[in-house]
């Protein structure tokens, strides 16, 4: 059975991209797979600087996660800072990447000039390192993501093959898994952009707990083009496309499939904001059904917490030997 690994920063509300990206694949994939899924609250702390908010998304991602499916007799569901083991690997890869390759990182590019004058820490540029080291720890085979985490996870595979090559072998080498549709939402309003919890605005962002007449509106108002014509093809066509490759990972068909049935934009838009309440619409009422019993959450959320304790400090102790680090034994 394959060990999948891949985790969520508790920043924002989760969104259709977080969704259809990654969290579907997290669910359909947890029974042919040995699961772990970590709520990533140190990666936040790099674009977090107020007290008392991050403990709150946590416990309202957890309940996300829960509600779209993820099983936790199944799955293992952890926080990141339950698992010291985390911050201790991310260490040993800021040691094993070097500075050159963290700044080709586009997304250290994107969000330090989004950011601009403001405070930009020295974690958002060795980010990929503790990613690498939340991947490596569980020995994972297989990460499940959005397009956007490609580079992510391919600085990961060269961290572990550079670190094998220097220690002997210890990590797992991991692939990277997209969905077939879905890997790549963009934003309703601006098409040629990711759909991204920092966006400036929210009115091209469909979020989990959107309420149906928003999520209808929403759509009803993306922007396409004017020439009429109903065809997948991102380049030409990037509003029309990202409707089509939603309306197609909603209903599990391919968006060449779904563009033969459409003449006009109106239709489509229509089916596509229909097809995602009757996606999200169970989800929210469990939603709001787990938030009702914040007690379990944490309950739940500690036995995660030690299912990935017990594999992760293995992995750091063989580590630390495999370098030759002097044992405190
Ligand atoms: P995060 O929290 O930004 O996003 C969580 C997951 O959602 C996917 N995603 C998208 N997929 C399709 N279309 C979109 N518009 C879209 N936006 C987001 C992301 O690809 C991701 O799979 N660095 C990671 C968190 C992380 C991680 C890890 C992931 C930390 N350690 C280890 C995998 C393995 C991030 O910021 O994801």
């Amino acid at each position: 059975m394959p060990r999948v690994l891949s985790c969520i920063q508790p920043t924002g509300v989760v969104h259709l991209g977080n969704y259809l990206g990654a969290l579907r694949t997290w669910v359909s994939g947890q029974h042919e797979c040995d699961a772990f899924h970590g709520i990533v609250d140190l990666h936040a702390l790099t674009v977090t600087d107020r007290p008392g908010v991050l403990g709150t998304s946590t416990l309202e991602l957890a309940a996300t996660l829960f509600a779209v499916g993820l099983d936790p007799d199944v799955a293992t569901v952890f926080v990141q800072s339950h698992v010291p083991e985390h911050a201790q690997l991310g260490w040993v890869m800021e040691c094993t990447v070097s500075y050159g390759e963290l700044s080709r990182m586009t997304q250290f590019k994107d969000k330090s000039a989004k950011r601009e004058a403001d405070f930009i820490s020295a974690g958002l540029f060795t980010y990929p390192a503790l990613q690498a080291a939340d991947i490596l720890l569980y020995d994972a085979d297989e990460v499940p993501v959005g397009e956007d985490q490609r580079q992510h996870i391919e600085i990961t595979r060269d961290i572990a093959m550079r670190f094998n090559g220097r220690f002997g072998k210890t990590f797992v080498v991991p692939k990277i898994i997209t969905p077939r549709a879905g890997a790549k939402v963009t934003d309703l309003q601006e098409p040629t952009a990711k759909m991204s919890k920092s966006a400036a605005s929210d009115s091209g962002i469909v979020y989990l707990l959107d309420e149906p007449s928003a999520i209808i509106k929403k759509f009803k108002r993306a922007v396409t083009d004017s020439d009429g014509e109903v065809r997948f093809d991102r380049t030409e066509k990037p509003g029309i496309s990202n409707l089509l490759e939603i309306l197609a990972a909603c209903t599990g068909r391919t968006p060449e499939q779904t563009a033969a049935g459409y003449t006009q934009y109106g239709p489509l838009k229509a089916d596509a904001g229909e097809a995602v309440v009757d996606v999200l619409t169970p989800i929210q009422h469990r939603y709001r059904e787990l938030m009702g019993d914040q007690a379990e959450l944490s309950r739940l959320l500690r036995v995660g917490a030690d299912k990935a304790r017990s594999v992760a400090s293995a992995t750091l102790a063989r580590t630390y030997s495999n370098i030759g680090l002097l044992s405190a034994e």
